[in-house]
């Protein structure tokens, strides 16, 4: 067997493990470990039921069957984009006409990491520069290395990315000329990932604002990764970004079936500036010429009877039960002489804790290893800052999920992990 290694590209050697991974493996590895860091989504209330029906009905029916089970188009089933404006600019009060869009604007694509992923391809080349939240989606910052993207972060407060600190920074391109390499702003809005928080409705017009004032060489684009945006269990729902953006020319918004439906369907969309849509339709064509044709016919079927609806509103109350037994007992494991303190999201999956300053909370730290023979894991927040961003990496932070865990589960999670800060010093003054 010829055994010569094998040539990779720079690409692959830019593109690195998630360490998700590493959380995936010690959950794994330690059974009965409480993990509070998951990416997946409760078990329990995942649709079975509403996805066996509508399948019956569309396989039940020869024609509907075999238009689902053909090849569909690269851009995605026309009625499922219909639905989807429709469902969108209702959500934001607003008409398709206010906001320039039609359905031809919107592409279905394999989640919306896909669509995160193509258009970098589509925007970026090595060392072009985009500008993200502090802290962010990790998973979206290995994308961006892998592109050879160079990222800048810009700090955030309880109500989202700092858009002031954010002029600030372009500004400061702007004097430096690197303005000419900026791209994309990306900005999780709806209950982030990591930290739970939501962009206030006046920075969102800010943003809007400052992309188009910094819009001159190019068109500077607002990357909107609102994946979250159906989960909310207390207040009132927020108009998309995209909807201050009335002539479609900045605003890329990105939404996922995965958080408010069901991961395994893998199916998200975005809404696009018309002048990107061929583009980006060209690159998808290179990589699967189409998403899972079955499933948008499925995802159709839930929109057109009310079963998504239904669906959405029952997730709402699981979630608001499990998000309220984290905070709760964060209250009481960690009073306020322990110095921590936590976002209290409206809606998500999660929660973002730091603890007292000085701890060190990091995948190596003492408090780590301690949580995991108690036997439980988080996710280190240092994971979702990057090095040499601009914005220095706290090390005491931590991202809770409050995504699998039963209520009871994640009483116990934190009784554990409040367990670990004693034995370590990391600040409880609660005694087991
Ligand atoms: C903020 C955010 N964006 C995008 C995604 C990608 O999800 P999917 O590709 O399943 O739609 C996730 C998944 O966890 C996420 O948290």
């Amino acid at each position: 067997m010829n055994r010569a290694p094998a040539h990779l590209s720079a690409r692959s050697h830019q593109t690195v493990d998630q360490p998700i991974s590493y959380f995936m493996q010690q959950a794994v590895e330690n059974p009965g470990l409480i993990s509070l860091t998951a990416g997946l989504v409760d078990y329990e209330s995942l649709p079975a039921d509403e996805v066996r029906t509508a399948l019956d009905d569309i396989l039940g029916c020869p024609a509907a069957a075999r238009a689902a089970l053909q090849y569909g188009t690269t851009q995605g089933y026309g009625p499922l984009r219909e639905k989807l404006l429709a469902r969108t600019v209702a959500l934001d009060d607003v008409t398709a006409a206010d906001v320039s869009l039609t359905a031809d604007d919107l592409v279905i694509t394999t989640g919306s990491q896909q669509l995160l992923y193509l258009l970098g391809e589509l925007l970026l080349d090595p060392g072009d520069l985009v500008i993200t939240e502090a802290p962010s989606y990790f998973v979206y910052q290995g994308t961006l290395n892998s592109l050879g993207a160079r990222t800048l972060a810009v700090p955030m407060d309880e109500h989202g990315m700092d858009t002031d600190a954010l002029e600030e920074l372009l500004a400061r391109l702007d004097r430096t000329g690197e303005i000419d390499r900026l791209r994309m702003i990306y900005v999780c809005d709806y209950f982030q990932n990591p930290s739970g928080r939501t962009l206030s409705l006046p920075r969102r017009q800010h943003l809007v604002e400052l992309a188009r004032r910094y819009s001159r060489k190019h068109r500077l684009f607002i990357l909107e990764d609102a994946a979250y945006r159906e989960l909310r269990y207390d207040g009132v729902d927020l108009p998309t970004i995209k909807s201050f953006d009335e002539d479609n020319a900045h605003v890329i918004l990105a939404m996922t079936f995965s958080k408010p439906c069901a991961p395994g369907l893998k199916t998200g969309y975005g809404f696009l500036p018309r002048d990107l849509l061929a583009p980006l339709l060209r690159l998808k064509g290179n990589h699967d010429f189409g998403s899972n044709n079955l499933t948008q016919h499925l995802l159709d079927r839930l929109l057109a009877t009310g079963a998504y609806d239904r669906h959405v509103a029952a997730l709402c109350d699981v979630y608001r039960a499990k998000r309220n037994a984290l905070l709760d007992a964060l209250q009481e494991e960690f009073p306020a002489a322990t110095g921590a303190h936590w976002t209290h999201p409206e809606g998500g999956l999660y929660v973002w804790l730091a603890f007292q300053p000085g701890t060190d909370a990091g995948p190596q730290s003492r408090l780590m290893q301690t949580a995991l023979r108690e036997g439980v894991l988080y996710v280190p927040g240092q994971f979702c800052y990057l090095e040499g961003s601009g914005v220095a990496i706290p090390p005491n932070e931590a991202r809770l999920s409050f995504g699998v865990a039963a209520p009871d589960q994640l009483r116990e999670g934190v009784r554990r992990l409040a367990r670990a800060c004693a034995v370590t010093g990391a600040g409880t003054v609660c005694a087991t």
